[in-house]
């Protein structure tokens, strides 16, 4: 089903980014049923984003409606096949939305620098511009910490 057009214009908009750490180990299918069941349940509710699956540790970007994506957390917190939640982010601004198009992709983690950067070159929101550099800052201050520790 295509996003209606008026839909992608600025609006009240809730996003939240968390990690987690997979309490059961996943397999490629593991993960592909998961994300397939996550772009029919988020269709529904018109909830977009992406995870990226790493090591077992997931993490995952949602935004929605306010109530849609805190209804859809709580679903999340309580799925024993993972844990650890940690919540990065959350905030509800009038803003367009930065994913408009995946209601959930599943994204390498090798691609999540680019996915950040191309989001940014593609938004003209200043406060969405703000948030992502957020996320890529804290992206490099791991990377930077990683090299110094290796
Ligand atoms: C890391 C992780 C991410 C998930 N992301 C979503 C999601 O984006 N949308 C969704 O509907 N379910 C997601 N789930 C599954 C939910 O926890 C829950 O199992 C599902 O919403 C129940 O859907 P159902 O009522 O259709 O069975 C995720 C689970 C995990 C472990």
């Amino acid at each position: 089903m295509e996003i209606p057009e008026e839909e992608e214009d600025e609006t009240l908009l809730f996003y939240l980014v968390y990690c987690s750490r997979e309490a059961i180990p996943f397999d490629e299918l593991g993960i592909n049923q998961l994300v397939a069941l996550a772009q029919r349940n988020n269709e529904r509710s018109n909830i977009t984003g992406w995870l990226v699956y790493s090591c077992g540790i997931f993490f995952q970007w949602l935004e929605g409606n306010r109530h849609d994506v805190q209804r859809l957390m709580l679903a999340i917190v309580a799925d024993p096949r993972h844990d650890n939640i940690v919540v990065l982010s959350e905030e509800e601004e009038v803003r367009e939305r930065l994913f408009s198009k995946w209601h959930m992709e599943l994204v390498l983690p090798a691609d999540i620098r680019a996915v950040l950067a191309d989001a940014i070159g593609d938004s003209e929101d200043p406060k969405c511009v703000r948030s992502l550099r957020l996320l890529l800052e804290h992206l490099d201050s791991k990377a930077l910490a990683a090299d110094t520790t290796s």
